[in-house]
C-alpha cells in the first residue's frame, strides 16, 4: 500500500479539505460518544499548526439529500471547544470559502448535498475547487464511494491520507496483512449472515477462530447440539460446517464451548444459569459462554501473536451475562500480542471494562473494518493509491 500522507506535503498557506468521519450519536443536540471527533483532531491540529486554512467535512447519519436534517452544529461547537476557537458552519457548497479572520470552517453535513451519496463528479469537482489539497481522514467511511470521499479525490490537485487514516491502515496491515502468529480472531455478534464473508475470509488465514453470541449458536446447532430457543440462523448451519471443516483441514480450529450461561428469557433481571452444553433444554437461551470455556480461550489468547476482535461473546450489556466477554477482554488486554479491536459493541465492551488503553489499536470503524477484514479493496485505499 503506497500513498501520500499529510506529513509528506507542504501546507503553509494552502487550503486543505479534511474529510473526517465525525458520524457520532447525537440526541437532542447532545453528543453521545465523541471518540470519532477526538480521533480526528490530530490531523486538523497538524494542518493548522503548519499554516493551512482548514475546511472540515463529515457526514452525519443518513438524512434525505436536500433536506435540512442532521446538522453538524453540535460537532462544530465541540470541535471549537477542543481547538479553543469558534468554528462557523458553512451551508451547502459555496463557490469559495470566506474564512474571515479564522483559519478553519466546517461544512454542513455533506450528506445533505444532492449527489453526495451517488458520488456525483460535478459535486466532487465543486468540493475540489474549494481546496488545494484533499486530505482523506475518514477511515470509518473508507468503504463508501461518495462525492466527498471519492469524486473529490479524482478532481483535487493533490490528495493525501490524514493521520487517523494512516494509523488505521498501519494497524490493519499489521493485524491482517502481516500478522505475527499464532493469529486468533474473535468474531462475535448476533448473526452469521452479517459476518459470513469475514468468517469465511478469516477461516483461510487464522490459527484460532473464536465465535460468540448468535453466531456461536449457529455453529453449535451445526454440530448437533441442542441450543433451546437461542438466537440462531438455522439456514446457515451448512455454512458454519463448511467453515469448521475448512479450518480443521489446515490444522486450525473453531473453538466450541463445553459450558454456557443460559436463561429462560432475554431480560436485564433474568437469572443466569451455568450449564454444560449437553444439558441445554428446549426452553433455554444461551446468552454467554461459560467460565471454564472463557478461561480456556484466555489461555489461547495468552499465547497469541496477533489478535483481531470484533464483537462481544455474550450479552455484555447485562452484568450477569458479561463474564465471558470480560474474561476475553482482560486476556486480550494482558496479552503481549498485537491486538486490534473494532466495531461499536466491541468498543462499548472495552469501555465497560475500562481497558481502552490496553488494546494495541482500537479502530474508529465498524463497516469499513469488516469489509477490510473480508478482503475487499476499500474505495479509500484505491483512491489514495491511484493518487499517490
Ligand atoms: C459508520 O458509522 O460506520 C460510518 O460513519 C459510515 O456510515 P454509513 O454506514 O451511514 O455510511
Amino acid at each position: 500500500m503506497k500513498f501520500k500522507k499529510i506529513t509528506d506535503l507542504a501546507l503553509k498557506n494552502k487550503t486543505v479539505f479534511i474529510r473526517t468521519d465525525m458520524n457520532v450519536p447525537i440526541e437532542k443536540g447532545c453528543i453521545g460518544d465523541d471518540t470519532r471527533i477526538r480521533a480526528s483532531l490530530k490531523t486538523i491540529e497538524y494542518a493548522l499548526k503548519n499554516g493551512a486554512n482548514v475546511i472540515v467535512a463529515t457526514h452525519l447519519g443518513r438524512p434525505v439529500e436536500g433536506s435540512n436534517d442532521n446538522t453538524v452544529s453540535p460537532i462544530a461547537k465541540l470541535l471549537g471547544e477542543l481547538l479553543h476557537q469558534n468554528i462557523t458552519v458553512v451551508a451547502g457548497v459555496p463557490d469559495k470559502i470566506d474564512f474571515g479572520t479564522s483559519n478553519i470552517v466546517m461544512l454542513e453535513n455533506v450528506r445533505l448535498n444532492i449527489g453526495e451519496k451517488q458520488n456525483d463528479s460535478i459535486l466532487g469537482k465543486k468540493y475540489a475547487n474549494l481546496c488545494d489539497i484533499f486530505v482523506h481522514d475518514a477511515f470509518a467511511t473508507a468503504h463508501r464511494s461518495e462525492a466527498s470521499t471519492d469524486a473529490i479525490g479524482y478532481e483535487a490537485n493533490e490528495v493525501c491520507a490524514g493521520m487517523l487514516m494512516s494509523s488505521e491502515l498501519d494497524a490493519l496491515n499489521m493485524a491482517a496483512a502481516n500478522p505475527k502468529s499464532p493469529v486468533v480472531a474473535i468474531v462475535a455478534g448476533s448473526k452469521v449472515s452479517t459476518k459470513l464473508s469475514i468468517l469465511e475470509n478469516l477461516a483461510d488465514k487464522v490459527d484460532y477462530l473464536i465465535v460468540g453470541g448468535g453466531i456461536l449458536n449457529t455453529f453449535l446447532l451445526a454440530k448437533g447440539f441442542n441450543i433451546g430457543k437461542s438466537l440462531v440462523e438455522t439456514e446457515l448451519t451448512n455454512k458454519a460446517n463448511d467453515i469448521m471443516q475448512k479450518m480443521a483441514a489446515r490444522g486450525a480450529s473453531v473453538a466450541l464451548p463445553q459450558d454456557v450461561i443460559t436463561a429462560k428469557h432475554f431480560s436485564r433481571d433474568e437469572v443466569a444459569i451455568p450449564k454444560n452444553i449437553n444439558n441445554v433444554s428446549n426452553d433455554d437461551m444461551i446468552l454467554d459462554i461459560g467460565t471454564q470455556f472463557a478461561n480456556q480461550l484466555a489461555d489461547i489468547i495468552n499465547k497469541a501473536g496477533t489478535i483481531i476482535w470484533n464483537g462481544p461473546v455474550g450479552v455484555f450489556e447485562f452484568d450477569q451475562f458479561a463474564n465471558g466477554t470480560k474474561i476475553l477482554a482482560n486476556a486480550i488486554a494482558n496479552s503481549n500480542a498485537f491486538s486490534l479491536a473494532g466495531g461499536g459493541d466491541t468498543i462499548a465492551a472495552i469501555n465497560k471494562f475500562h481497558l481502552i488503553d490496553k488494546i494495541s489499536y482500537v479502530s474508529t470503524a465498524g463497516g469499513a473494518l469488516l469489509e477490510y477484514l473480508e478482503g475487499k479493496k476499500l474505495p479509500a485505499i484505491k483512491l489514495l493509491e491511484d493518487r499517490a
